[in-house]
């Protein structure tokens, strides 16, 4: 049977992606892969067998009743025995596993989940430095990752790097991850959280050490100094309420802190693609682009918001 070109490549394309448990780029999601063929192994095995022997049983009615099957009872008892403690111990170990990896942390990132977008925090020697809907990870070091919530249950979902976490309202819980390949790679929200739940993603970039290095240092740093309509405009304007620009007097923690918002690559939770056009429609018209977004529309005419647009692209 030839299998059409179009399925072929359904199948080959699902096994590779930025968002996918199939190809695992970090230690963590690796044993769980491993975890997983082991499953599909035994239940898989135990399916098949349960098939062979029903279609035996049928066929089979010729024999004697009650001849042969005491025999095949006892096998397949041994069968389901050694499966279940395969199953076991393999669970078993790959949960300590990824427990003990916790302990040789020394990255310590803190995410908290807003409807509809993430708050990134990283700790660093001179206090916590944040950024939204963007991860980066540096490749080989063992990151923890601290999740929060701060309204209803979301889940910190990173496929390609580690399993799923829920992140719930008033407590912390714990993801740690070991990346073992750079990339772009996508996270998504995996617990149902509102009507934007869809458009709740984040970007990881897992890169070289010392590109991470370099990275955390642009990112401690205030924002460049922009002065012009369209940075008096988000000043004196709502926008600076809700937002923060470190090292302006816009101090808003309600929203996403935008101090380099230039340097990410989505926008609104990833939504749309970061561009002077769509950051603009965003300041017009944030329901256009995301119906249910907690932002509200500003009342800026569109070449105020255009200059606003022009501002915020300015601050990489
Ligand atoms: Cu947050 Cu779904």
């Amino acid at each position: 049977m030839r299998m059409s070109p179009f399925l072929a490549l359904l199948l080959l394309g699902a096994c590779s992606g930025r968002q996918t448990s199939l190809d695992p780029a970090a230690q963590q999601s690796s044993s769980l892969m491993i975890l997983f063929m082991l499953m599909l192994w035994v239940c898989g095995l135990a399916y098949l067998l349960m098939l062979g022997l029903l279609g035996w049983s049928l066929i089979g009615r010729r024999n004697k009743p009650g001849q042969g099957y005491s025999r095949l009872f006892g096998l397949w008892i041994g069968f389901i025995l050694l499966g279940l403690t395969v199953l076991v111990t393999g669970s078993f170990w790959i949960d300590r596993g990824l427990l003990a990896q916790a302990d040789e942390a020394s990255l310590h990132i803190r995410v908290t989940g807003h409807q509809w977008w993430w708050r990134i925090e990283y700790r660093t020697a001179s206090g916590w430095v944040e950024t939204a809907n963007i991860v980066h990870l540096p490749l080989g070091r063992t990151a923890t990752v601290e999740l929060r919530s701060a309204d209803v249950i979301h889940s910190f979902w990173l496929p390609n790097l580690a399993g799923k976490v829920d992140m719930l309202p008033g407590r912390s819980n714990r993801m740690v991850i070991t990346p073992r390949r750079a990339g772009l790679f996508r996270g998504q929200c995996a617990e149902f959280c509102g009507v934007q739940h869809a458009n709740m993603a984040l970007t990881v970039q897992v890169e070289k050490p010392a590109a991470f290095g370099r990275w955390l240092a642009a990112e401690a740093e205030p924002a460049p100094s922009v002065p012009g309509q369209g940075h008096d405009l988000f000043m004196q304007t709502s926008c600076a309420v809700c937002h923060r620009i470190r090292g302006t007097q816009a101090q808003g923690r309600v929203g996403p802190d935008l101090t380099h918002i230039a340097s990410r690559p989505m926008l609104a939770g990833g939504a749309v693609p970061l561009t002077t056009a769509s950051l603009r429609g965003w300041i017009i018209d944030p329901q256009g682009i995301k119906p249910g977004t907690l932002m509200p529309a500003g009342d800026l005419s569109p070449q105020d918001a255009q200059a606003v647009a022009r501002y915020l692209e300015a601050l990489r």
